[in-house]
């Protein structure tokens, strides 16, 4: 059965750090990997996107301790719970989808998106990434850390499926149900190229899960 988004993650927020770090292949390296790919100088803009109990501003945070993060996610439950584990950093928190909040012109040095972005197709992820380039200053960049499918036919497989489950529960196309539907790493570096990112580059690579930067 399908389960809406936020209310997915919200239900799974006991334990949610420590099933991430146990049951993700090498996620032990890859969070504190993509910190370390932020802007480390006191005031560092951030925006992190789908940031959650913000796993990876744990590792940030120690190296930045002065950064500024903005973070939006869907779910209440899990931003209340980055709130609390960080009351004396400079963390601004945004309830609800990436896709429909403003980010503004030139705000952020950098971007973040851990696990998040993987539940979208490339025609919804290319808005989304048109804005956020534009509200990166010059020189910007976007890290992005997700689960993506290893071939082609495998990232249809899965849309197929979401689509089947979607009309077997009679559910529409206008609300984000949580089911993994990844991108090949080459169809997600197009949609950046393709939002007018100037390049691409894949930093590491753990089994499924890759990290990629994006400049602006
Ligand atoms: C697996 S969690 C990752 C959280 C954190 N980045 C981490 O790696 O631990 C995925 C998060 O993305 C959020 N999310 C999914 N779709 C979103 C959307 N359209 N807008 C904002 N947040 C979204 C979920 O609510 C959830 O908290």
């Amino acid at each position: 059965m399908l389960e809406k988004m936020g209310s997915f993650f919200d239900a799974r927020l006991e334990g949610y750090e420590n099933h991430q770090l146990t049951c993700i292949e090498s996620a032990g390296e890859f969070y504190p990997f993509t910190a370390g790919c932020l802007p480390l100088h006191p005031g560092a803009e951030v925006l992190d996107l789908g940031c959650g109990t913000g796993l990876e501003l744990n590792w940030y945070f120690e190296a930045a301790p002065e950064a500024c993060v903005t973070g939006i996610d869907l779910a209440p439950g899990m931003l209340a719970e980055l709130k609390q584990k960080f009351p004396n950093k400079a963390l601004t928190l945004i309830q609800g989808s990436y896709f429909q909040i403003p980010l503004g012109e030139k705000r952020f040095d950098a971007a973040v998106s851990v696990e998040s972005l993987h539940h979208f197709t490339q025609a919804e992820k290319l808005p989304l990434y048109q804005k956020l380039r534009a509200a990166l200053k010059d020189g910007g960049y976007f890290i992005l850390t997700d689960y993506f499918a290893h071939e082609d036919a495998f990232e249809a497989f899965c849309r197929a499926e979401l689509l089947r489950l979607k009309a077997e529960q009679g559910i529409g196309d206008d609300e984000f149900y949580h089911y993994d539907t990844p991108l090949t790493v080459a169809h997600e570096t197009q949609c950046l190229l393709d939002a007018g990112f100037s390049r691409v580059t894949v930093l590491k690579s753990w089994g499924a899960t890759h990290t990629l930067k994006a400049e602006k």
